[in-house]
């Protein structure tokens, strides 16, 4: 693994601080039921990619539904799209996405043979976090894509994806580290790309949960 092509020759030791407060409530209802029957993810897309179910779908650029390999075994998800993948339609394109490759490089996964995308999939104005509301409206969708993608693992990049997912308020240090379960496959949470890009120090930590991954992805690989 290049663990030095991604993190360089530094070694980061400090904790994570300041973490933001929750921007999810207590009590988050997740609709349990699908509103959809496609069979393939692209032809699910087409249901869905007109979708103005909630404001982010009148100001959206493009609707930005997910990329990569449709039988993948890891899913990264992420929050919602910026200002680059609002404007190509393909999530984590920007300068978060850059980082977001040299990652999958490191633990020796192509871009294509995972598959990468958020729990939004139209862009909040100005980058603001989600609004539980529209998070709850979009969740059906992704859950849609889980359910057909059927993949071994489940990353999810950064607090807001992780806490969403696992219905709860911890903080990303709490959640980081281990797996969880989600519906019977392994999930695992850790730092966004772009909180990486924003404070170097937590790469170290990002690295030892990559490679938590990558040693329970080779040890399902054998078990195949
Ligand atoms: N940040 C995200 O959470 N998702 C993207 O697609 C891009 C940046």
């Amino acid at each position: 693994m290049q663990q030095q092509d991604l993190f360089g020759n530094t070694i980061y030791h400090e904790e994570e601080q300041n973490l933001k407060k929750s921007a999810v409530g207590e009590k988050i209802k997740l609709p349990e039921e699908l509103l959809v029957s496609s069979k393939s993810l692209s032809d699910f897309n087409k249901e869905i990619n007109t979708c103005l179910k909630c404001p982010l779908g009148h100001t959206r650029t493009n609707f930005v539904f997910g990329i990569g390999n449709p039988a993948a075994d890891v899913m990264f998800i992420g929050e919602a799209p910026g200002a680059d993948e609002d404007a190509q339609g393909e999530p984590f394109v920007g300068r978060a996405g850059q980082l977001l490759n040299k990652i999958l490089s490191a633990v020796e996964l192509k871009r294509e043979e995972v598959y990468i995308c958020n729990i939004l999939k139209c862009r909040p104005p100005n980058n603001r976090d989600p609004e539980s509301t529209e998070m709850e409206t979009c969740t059906p969708y992704l859950y849609r894509q889980i359910e057909l993608i059927k993949p071994k693992f489940i990353i999810c990049l950064g607090r807001i994806a992780g806490q969403w997912l696992m219905q709860t308020n911890n903080t990303l240090t709490s959640l980081r580290g281990k797996f969880h379960d989600f519906r019977g496959t392994k999930l695992m949470v850790t730092y966004h790309p772009a909180a990486l890009l924003r404070n170097p120090n937590w790469k170290y930590p990002a690295w030892e949960d990559m490679k938590m991954f990558r040693k329970a992805y080779d040890e399902m690989k054998a078990g195949e």
